[in-house]
């Protein structure tokens, strides 16, 4: 078992340089270890089956300059997005339903993302036409470029308007096209962020929610992407910007939301709240602006099918349930109460009848209401029977936890098929690899699509 593994490369002086150094190394850090050693040749370095048959053994590689700041911009994006949220695996877990597909979709397409229609639209300017077709994109996670900020120096790019309401214009009238891919209960999460102009913020968010408002988009909330690094600024008699807004917007009322595993993923709480602190990614290669993979996994947890029907697009729900013995486990009073659970004649309509007389106290039987609204005496019976036996204990079995019963589709007769996220700004393609490493099938349009590379994460498993 390789327990440590150091990185060291040779400098142009000839000194050796420590690129990594970590103890108890996690699964997915020798994973990526064993595909550099296999990558190399394993000539200059002890490979990975070498040294995992010494217990403690520590693995050593000496790589040329480039390999080794690869494999250390890795590992080091690697912790800090682990640090900063959920493993691959473990959002994974929680998405259990996405379904194996071998031919799932991904790409980017060179396209104006201001102008594109689904492949099956009646419309004969084929050029915007796009691979995908209409009401199949459960998801749009997308940054559009900021106005005035920077110059990709496209024709048609956006972000060069003269004005912000034209900017905001013309955001506007692309969200109305990409309305034609949204499946009826898909959502967009949009990245915004503001400017100065005359030393004054311009108040770009709030012009683009009146105008998607008017353009009868619901809004679903204003989250707020907090951040602690970001770009150093100059000013000296103001706070440099240290949060952008990410507008979660949705067609109809009835759109795919999926709470419960959100929550289980990055909250602590059944509701973590719309404020997002996430950091910047800190290998983002050669394109300006990428945005983080935890901005990504963030919205496709909440707001992506992991399986739906290739039919008829339902897509599969999560069904929850609370087993009335499903008891925190760090909490030692929910152990104490199992116990004495476990140990007593009580049986599970006495813990029926607990969850129905609810938190107040079992004994003030006419007082209590359940959702019918009112407990018999049968049922309060039970419920004073337990809470004779659990004494104060009985009130953890008030509250068990909810788990997932199921995932339920439609009634079609076909194997489900992953999600389809669509980014139509995609640029170095962070949404489409990360939610495309995740399990979901991808798609993306940029003006300029040098930029992207299918880079599958290589921290999956
Ligand atoms: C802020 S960046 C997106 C960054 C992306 N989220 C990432 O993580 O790499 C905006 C992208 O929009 C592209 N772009 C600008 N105008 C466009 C247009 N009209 N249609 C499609 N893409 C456009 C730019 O080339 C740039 O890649």
């Amino acid at each position: 078992m390789v327990t440590q593994a150091e990185i060291t490369t040779m400098s142009d002086k000839g000194s050796t340089r420590v690129l990594f150094n970590e103890d108890n190394l996690s699964e997915e850090v020798r994973a990526v270890l064993g595909e550099i050693t296999a990558c190399i040749g394993g000539s200059n370095a002890q490979t990975l089956e070498e040294a995992g048959s010494d217990e403690n053994s520590h693995i050593h590689l000496n790589l040329d300059q480039g390999e080794a700041s690869d494999l250390y911009d890795r590992l080091q994006n690697h912790f800090q997005s682990e640090d900063q949220g959920p493993s691959f695996s473990e959002i994974r877990e929680i998405q259990g339903a996405i379904p194996q597909a071998p031919d799932r979709l991904v790409n980017v397409e060179k396209a104006d993302a201001c102008k594109v229609h689904p492949s099956d639209s009646g419309r004969d300017d084929d050029g915007n036409k796009l691979g995908i077709q209409s009401d199949s994109v459960n998801l749009i996670v997308t940054s559009p470029p900021y106005w005035q900020l920077r110059d990709y120096g496209m024709e048609n790019q956006l972000g060069q308007e003269d004005s912000p309401e034209e900017y905001v214009e013309k955001i506007v009238n692309a969200l109305d096209q990409w309305e034609d891919f949204l499946h009826p209960q898909g959502s967009i999460f949009l990245n915004i962020g503001d400017k100065y102009k005359n030393k004054s913020l311009v108040g770009i968010p709030g012009m683009f929610a009146e105008r998607a408002r008017k353009s009868r988009w619901t809004i679903r909330n204003q989250i707020i992407w907090s951040k602690d690094n970001g770009i150093p600024s100059p000013a000296k008699d103001r706070l440099v910007p240290r949060h952008e807004h990410i507008f979660h917007l949705v067609p109809k009322d009835d759109y795919y939301y999926d709470l419960f595993g959100y929550s289980q993923a990055f909250g602590n709480g059944s509701n973590p709240g719309d404020v997002w602190n996430i950091d910047h990614d800190q290998n983002t290669g050669d394109h300006l602006a990428p945005f983080p993979r935890e901005l990504v996994f963030r919205a496709v947890t909440l707001a992506c099918p992991p399986a739906i029907c290739p039919d008829c697009g339902t897509p599969h729900t999560r069904q929850i349930e609370r087993p009335l013995k499903n008891l925190n486990p760090d909490r030692p009073q929910a152990q104490r109460a199992l116990e004495k659970y476990d140990n007593s004649k009580l049986n599970k309509d006495h813990l029926r009848a607990i969850r129905a007389v609810g938190i107040s106290d079992a004994g003030k039987a006419k007082e209590i209401q359940d959702a019918t609204g009112g407990n018999d005496d049968e049922i309060q019976e039970l419920a004073d029977e337990a809470k004779e036996v659990l004494g104060g204990y009985f009130r953890e079995f008030t509250f068990p936890l909810p788990k997932t019963a199921s995932w339920s589709g439609c009634d079609c007769d076909a194997n489900p098929v992953p999600g389809l996220v669509f980014d139509p700004f995609a640029g170095s393609g962070t949404t489409i690899n990360a939610a495309y490493s995740l399990g979901y099938q991808a798609w993306g349009t940029d003006l300029d699509r040098t930029n992207f590379e299918l880079k599958l994460d290589h921290f999956t498993d």
